[in-house]
């Protein structure tokens, strides 16, 4: 890439699940504007329905993006690459995002950065001056959210391990659904926990999936069905809320104990790799304090750091795509106009870097 075009900023966009957002970088990782817009259209359904995401991304992103650009002070023409998530995830709404990019990128003439969504996330915590001193690989990440529950080594841009994932539903599935039992809306997962405030987390005896299994491999739907197992036990719509709440506080602590049993055997495997460095939490559930202070104590049991990067950065955002384009540029990485977005992009695929 040409170097004025490198001391330029990056626009990134966000369309893979339910979020619609875009950002513009410095190169430098300085946000310089950004805008995040969670669908409201999917709550009456229980559930993203994939074709309103698709729609809504198109509905939204173009003033969107000239929203971003304006608030940056940036013409199209100043831009100095334009990144889209293009997979995993919701296959029409990737392709609205990375459609638009492609668009901008041939338009401008500007390098185009097809973003892994899961390497978004990975990267987040390198974003300057989100940890002190900055953050060097390798590192552990939890990524545990709505779709994703997996642990991953995370050894350079492009160099990652996947040291297991969930077998069944994702963590953030399993509150939601544990949620939709004691009719909380959707998604479940903020209101359990609120819920979960005011119970007693001993009252139920629930399982622990895994736990002390070898590996660091997640299973979370047979919790699930031990919860449906103790509501179906009331009377349709008889709940009362005491139990609810105890309920809510004794899922909550099984996960809890599943996540830093878990976790604390991906860290076992990190340590066989590299040397102990730092557990890092991203994804929607981490914003849970439960979860997290579990998963604090269990990295500090084990030698490691503790991150949790701002729960805005946790979640699905433009940020992360735009930092992840940046640290690719970095090494003389884009992508063709021809590259197709996929529904499913595992980390570690071999094409996370060009041939060598
Ligand atoms: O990362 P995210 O915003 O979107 C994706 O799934 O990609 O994560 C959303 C998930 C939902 O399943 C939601 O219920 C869960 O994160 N979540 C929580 C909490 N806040 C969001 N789960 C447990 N406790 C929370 N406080
Ligand atoms: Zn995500």
């Amino acid at each position: 890439m040409r170097t004025e075009r490198m001391a330029a900023p990056v626009l990134g966009l966000e369309t893979s699940c339910d979020e619609t957002a875009a950002a513009v970088l410095a190169p430098d990782g300085t946000v310089l504007a950004e805008a995040v817009l969670s669908q409201p259209g999917h709550a009456a359904y229980g559930g993203v329905v994939p074709e309103i995401a698709a729609r809504a991304h198109l509905a939204h992103l173009p003033a969107m993006v000239s929203d971003v650009l304006a608030r940056a002070g940036i013409a199209p023409a100043g831009l100095g690459a334009v990144a889209a998530s293009s997979g995993p995830g919701l296959i029409g709404g990737l392709i609205v995002g990375s459609g638009f990019a492609k668009g901008m990128a041939l338009a401008q003439r500007l390098p185009f950065v097809a973003v892994n969504h899961l390497e978004a996330h990975a990267l987040t915590p390198r974003l300057p001056g989100l940890v002190k001193d900055g953050l060097e690989f390798p590192y552990l990440l939890l990524l545990v959210s709505g779709g994703h529950c997996q642990c991953i080594a995370v050894e350079g841009v492009g160099r990652y391990r996947r040291l297991g994932g969930t077998i069944d539903d994702a963590v953030g599935e399993a509150f939601d659904k544990v949620g939709k039992l004691l009719g909380l809306g959707w998604p479940g997962g903020p209101a359990l926990e609120r819920l979960a405030l005011g119970g007693d987390p001993a009252r139920f005896a629930l399982p622990r999936p895994l736990l002390g299994r070898a590996g660091c491999d997640f299973s979370f739907s047979g919790l699930k069905t031990a919860v449906a197992h103790v509501v179906a036990q009331y009377p349709a719509g008889a709940l009362p809320a005491q139990d609810a709440a105890d309920i809510a506080a004794s899922f909550q602590r099984a996960v809890a104990d599943t996540l830093a049993d878990r976790a604390a055997h991906a860290m076992a495997m990190f340590a066989a790799l590299h040397r102990p460095s730092s557990l890092v939490v991203a994804g929607g559930v981490a914003a849970n304090a439960t979860l997290r202070a579990a998963l604090e104590r269990t990295a500090g049991k084990s030698g490691f750091g503790f991150i949790a990067p701002p729960l805005r950065l946790c979640t699905d955002n433009a940020v992360m795509v735009a930092w992840a384009a940046i640290e690719r540029l970095r090494l003389g990485w884009a992508d063709g106009l021809d590259h197709a977005p996929r529904p499913r992009w595992s980390l570690d695929s071999a094409d996370m870097r060009p041939a060598p």
